[in-house]
């Protein structure tokens, strides 16, 4: 196989899904490979590779490689069409041997005798951090970059929710899985996960255009109510398509609560030490932005603390399952069939144990939420400058939508959580734990916005707002 490991880190450090880019590598090293294809020349390579960094840490990932007779090697992606033999390995459930073990490919949903890519091999023309490739318009494989030991939940998940029939995932049809000895120990990779590949909208987009035509002319105008009244009627279509993301979101975790045999994915009570552990967390994020010269008063500190407080005491929590981990108007796709839940690989930041740790499944819907938050701000920020008389003046709108859209995809939700018991049966006990949900995710994005857009800090910190009027408001009432 490949000669040149310091050819191949050149081009690596180039390519988005490369996560070292602000470090020193200092050198690559292959892990385990296959050659998967010496038909035609350059032969196609499979491989494993680590990169060890100058600062003493390393990154493993995944590559496809095109190797030229001369042992040149180049990113097989720059040679698309080589890539249509994956499809055709996957429908076989072709094994490709290593050195240390082998690459597996398998097609739980693919027809050996029509294999996909036959026709076509596209890349994926979105920017992402890992690295997608669609086989004749129909079946796409999410080749995962930067592969860890142990399950990686995007496969995991749309493998247990496909053959669990749950019908808002696109349907998990192949794998790539590495087996092998490395490092002195037996592991197992997941390295791809291939689903049918549906046209849709995406969500993100969808809504943020709801948004705009609210806010765009001719405006809407009147008090509160009125307003309220206004966005309801206009936004009829966009507010009922959320509370099918709701029902869809709800339908996610009904199926994964009701898994009882597999230990990974069953549902485990939730304790007060995973509350305590939970609320520790949230506090430490809270802490270290004051420590950056976040002022306690423009993150309410005092009443975001009181609302951990209320959660780690909380008697009854519900279940804690497998979720989706990331869940946001980004994730999910407007289809003929309905709303497709997309990428379940959680946090790409954090390690895959932690992406596959059970949690509340009100953090998902927390996501949600705070997703919704980012489409009223969006809109906004697309038509006027912060603090203009013009914003100042859509702002009420914006906010009408938020909390209309808020209102519908929870209603939706809660109506079809009952389908299974994994929520706690008080409708107060699951605002207290939605609240620090979303305090969770709004100090997350206080800190990302400091760093990277200073002006939407404005956005979750006006979030945190909305968490402690409302808390303010029920203890009064
Ligand atoms: N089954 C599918 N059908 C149609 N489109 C899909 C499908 N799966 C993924 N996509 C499209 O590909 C995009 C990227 O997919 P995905 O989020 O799984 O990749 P990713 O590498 O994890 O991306 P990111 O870096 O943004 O997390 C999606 O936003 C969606 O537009
Ligand atoms: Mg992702």
């Amino acid at each position: 196989m490949t000669q040149g490991s310091g050819e191949i880190l050149g081009w690596l450090r180039g390519r988005r899904w490369f996560a070292g880019k602000d470090r020193r590598p200092r050198s690559l090293k292959i892990l385990d490979s296959s050659t998967i294809d010496a038909t035609t020349a350059p032969a196609l390579d499979i491989a494993l590779a680590q990169v060890d960094f100058a600062d003493g840490g390393h990154d493993r990932y995944l590559l496809l490689l095109t190797v030229d007779e001369g042992g040149s090697s180049s990113d097989a992606f720059d040679s698309i069409e080589r890539l249509g033999v994956l499809g055709d390995l996957m429908a076989h459930g072709g094994t490709a041997p290593g050195s240390f073990g082998a690459f597996h490919f398998g097609g739980p949903g693919l027809d050996p005798s029509s294999p996909p890519g036959a026709r076509s091999v596209t890349p994926l023309d979105a920017e992402q951090s890992n690295s997608s490739v669609i086989f004749d318009d129909q079946v796409i494989l999410k080749l995962f970059r930067r592969p860890d030991f142990g399950p990686n939940p995007d496969l995991q998940l749309n493998r247990y929710l496909t053959a669990a029939g749950f019908e808002h995932v696109p349907a998990q049809v192949g794998e790539i899985v590495y087996e092998g000895v490395l490092g002195g120990g037996e592991v197992t990779m997941d390295l791809g996960l291939a689903q049918s590949y549906l046209k849709g909208d995406d969500g993100w987009a969808k809504m943020l255009s709801e948004v705009r035509s609210l806010l765009e002319p001719p405006g809407l105008s009147g008090d509160d109510a009125q307003l309220r009244a206004a966005v309801e009627e206009r936004g009829r279509k966009g507010l009922e398509e959320l509370e099918e993301l709701g029902d869809v979101t709800a339908s996610m975790h009904v199926t994964l609560s009701r898994e009882e045999l597999d230990p990974e994915i069953a549902p485990e009570t939730i304790r007060a030490a995973d509350l305590n552990a939970w609320a520790n967390d949230v506090g430490a994020s809270l802490r270290e932005l004051q420590a950056r010269g976040i002022s306690p008063d423009e993150l309410h500190s005092g009443e975001l603390e009181a609302r951990l407080e209320i959660f780690r005491r909380l008697q009854v929590a519900g279940s804690k399952t497998r979720v989706h981990g990331d869940l946001h108007l980004g994730q999910v796709l407007y289809t003929p069939r309905g709303w497709m839940l997309l990428d379940f690989e959680g946090e790409p930041l954090r390690a895959l144990e932690a992406r596959r740790a059970k949690q509340s499944p009100l953090r998902d819907v927390a996501g949600m939420l705070r997703s919704f938050s980012y489409a009223a701000s969006a809109g906004l920020f697309h038509l006027a400058a912060p603090d203009t008389s013009e914003w100042l003046g859509l702002q009420p709108v914006a906010d009408a939508w938020e909390s209309l859209a808020r209102q519908r995809y929870l209603g939706a939700y809660l109506r079809k959580s009952h389908e299974a018991r994994y929520l706690p049966d008080d409708r107060e006990t699951i605002g207290s734990m939605l609240s620090v949900f979303e305090i969770e995710k709004a100090l997350y994005e206080v800190s990302y916005e400091e760093g990277h857009r200073p002006e939407w800090v404005r956005v979750p910190l006006r979030g945190l707002d909305r968490i402690v009027r409302e808390a303010r408001s029920h203890a009064s009432s």
